[in-house]
């Protein structure tokens, strides 16, 4: 699958460039904030895709979509918490996300923590979504199996009815998570495989605030 000429143009600029240490801010966040502009401004279509692995109680992992829904100390997203991820999350909070920006030969890499977002920030983010959205947070049994299609048109005009001409509400099940990164990697696709890839890891594990972060060359 090709992209624009001018993605093309410029992934092409960026594979022969490549990234220096001298090219690296300390904080991975603004680091992260300048590769993810660079997307929005090359015009990729939903660079705030990203793919979250979570893991269930026999060590299986899953992976799937979600959006970027916010970046503070740690990366936001929301789901249904009683969907496949919301209970594997829930129960063992660890995840990995990969943004796949192969459209500029790009990758970020991050592990971390994952915590809920508070009611108040889910409340404030869901109050924003579009009311099909908001209904559909209530219609959707997220993972669940259903026998066709209009089983879930049903549950739909249920929720419609119900909330008729009336704001809809959060559902209780619905929400934010947070990964909070211990470990973060940027991945600059190279020639000859000979690609730039950076790893910053928090310098003190043990008083995670103190906002300091070793960055590592690593081999490709
Ligand atoms: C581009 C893209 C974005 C998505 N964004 C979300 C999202 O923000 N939240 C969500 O719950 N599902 C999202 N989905 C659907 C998920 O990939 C997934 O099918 C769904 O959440 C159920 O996952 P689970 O059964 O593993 O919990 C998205 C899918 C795609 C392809």
């Amino acid at each position: 699958m090709s992209a624009t000429p001018d993605l093309d143009a410029r992934r092409l600029e960026l594979q022969q460039r490549g990234v220096a240490e001298s090219d690296l801010v300390a904080d991975p966040f603004v680091q992260f904030h300048q590769w993810f502009d660079l997307c929005v401004a090359e015009g990729m279509h939903e660079p705030e895709a990203m793919i979250v692995s979570s893991v269930d109680s026999a060590g299986q992992p899953s992976s799937r979509h979600v959006l970027l829904r916010g970046v503070d100390h740690g990366f936001v997203f929301f789901t249904n918490y009683e969907s496949q991820k919301g209970v594997e999350l829930t129960e063992h909070p660890q995840a990995a996300i990969c943004f796949p920006w192969n459209l500029l030969a790009r990758q970020v890499r991050v592990v971390g923590r994952v915590e809920k977002v508070t009611a108040e920030e889910s409340d404030a983010y869901f109050a924003t979504r579009p009311r099909g959205s908001q209904i559909g947070a209530w219609a959707s049994r997220q993972s669940e199996v259903i026998a066709d299609r209009s089983v879930l048109e049903g549950w739909y005009a249920e929720v419609e009815e119900r909330f008729a001409g009336i704001e809809v509400t959060r559902p209780p099940h619905w929400g934010g998570f947070r990964v909070l990164p211990a470990e973060l990697e940027f991945w600059q696709g190279r020639e000859s495989r000979l690609h730039d890839r950076f790893r910053y890891r928090r310098s003190s594990d043990s008083n995670p605030a103190d906002g300091a972060w070793t960055i590592e060359r690593l081999s490709p």
